[in-house]
């Protein structure tokens, strides 16, 4: 039978063999796949590793700082947190399609982990934490045809786009690649990673840019990123994390007439987002207490600056999706 104790043995065992004594890549996100990824490749080949965290200033409030500290501090797996927020805002200036704001984030971020890889490198292998739907896919690999090797033509980031230049190609270690997303939790919570990272909700790649409406700037940003904090403490509080696929606020680039006070405001509206599915694919609207609303809007369009009015999306998936973008 299957137990996460002898997965860790052979994982160790087959890393080992396979990278010898030469360096790995590892491009950090702070999910389940590459974090369980990074403990056993620490595990197996200690400072041959180099685990890289590209932090494109999409992320939610105070999680690249917690990352780093968590696998720093309390892992000891050093973490070279590579801060491009502005090259990120650069790239994306202006844009307002949602499609081309998306590429280019992917573009950027294959740029980013590329000077990322060369500034720290050279690297024989590049870790990913490709699992066993990703190797039935298997549409971001090449197979060497003298090795029999896989060899990685793109990176496996949660960008869906961007193939690597053809001098940065690596060979590729995937430990994880026989196993099931809940089999990495497993794994996860075995070799000691928190809850919060191991029942973390999805975040996409993109991460707020895509719940930023139109234009992104580091003014919206700073709003989306106080709104949605409020949000994830009330849904905390509230002891609904786990029964949620994904809580989260969205901020529309429209203003709408409200009061405070004896002043009238002319602000953004929040949205709020808090679905129920079983795997992305469909999702229903969450059946939450009008309490709980009631205290995420009032603390949002009381603490936020810049938001006077709070909406509740009510639409399920299909129709519609479960970003706004
Ligand atoms: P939609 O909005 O298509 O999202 O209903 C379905 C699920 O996918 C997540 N999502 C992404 N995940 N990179 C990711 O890793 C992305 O670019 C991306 N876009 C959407 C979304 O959060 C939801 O869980």
């Amino acid at each position: 039978t299957w137990t996460t104790e002898a997965f860790v043995d052979e994982a160790i065992r087959e890393i080992r063999a396979k990278v010898g004594d030469k360096r790995v890549l590892l491009a950090l996100s702070g999910g389940v796949d590459s974090s369980t990824l990074a403990f056993l490749l620490h595990k197996a080949i200690g400072d041959q590793l180099t685990c890289v965290f590209i932090d494109q200033g999409f992320m939610r409030k105070l999680e690249p700082e917690r990352l780093v500290k968590l696998f720093q501090e309390q892992f000891h797996i050093p973490v070279e947190h590579v801060k491009a927020r502005d090259r990120f805002l650069v790239a994306i200036a202006g844009v307002t399609d949602p499609e081309e704001k998306r590429r280019r984030i992917g573009h950027e971020f294959i740029k980013a982990f590329e000077d990322a890889s060369k500034s720290l490198g050279p690297f024989d292998y590049l870790a990913q934490g490709t699992l066993y739907p990703d190797v039935i896919e298997s549409a971001d690999t090449n197979v060497d045809p003298k090795t029999g090797e896989r060899v990685a033509v793109k990176i496996k980031s949660h960008h869906n786009v961007g193939g690597l230049p053809k001098d940065l190609r690596f060979k590729l270690v995937e430990p994880l690649r026989k196993l099931f997303k809940d089999e990495v939790r497993k794994v996860g919570r075995s070799v000691g990673l928190p809850d919060e990272i191991v029942q973390r909700q999805p975040f996409p790649g993109p991460g707020l840019a895509i719940r930023i409406l139109g234009e992104v700037t580091e003014d919206r940003l700073e709003i989306l990123r106080d709104a949605d904090l409020i949000v994830r403490q009330e849904i905390n509080r509230n002891g609904i994390y786990n029964q949620l696929w994904q809580a989260f606020a969205v901020l529309l680039p429209i203003r709408s007439v409200g009061v405070m006070g004896d002043q009238r405001t002319y602000a953004y509206p929040i949205v709020l987002r808090l679905v129920s599915s079983e795997d992305g694919m469909t999702a229903d609207w969450a059946r939450v207490p009008y309490d709980l609303l009631e205290t995420i809007s009032n603390r949002i369009v009381n603490e936020v600056r810049g938001v006077n009015r709070v909406v509740y999306d009510i639409t399920s998936k299909p129709p519609g999706t479960i970003e706004w973008e």
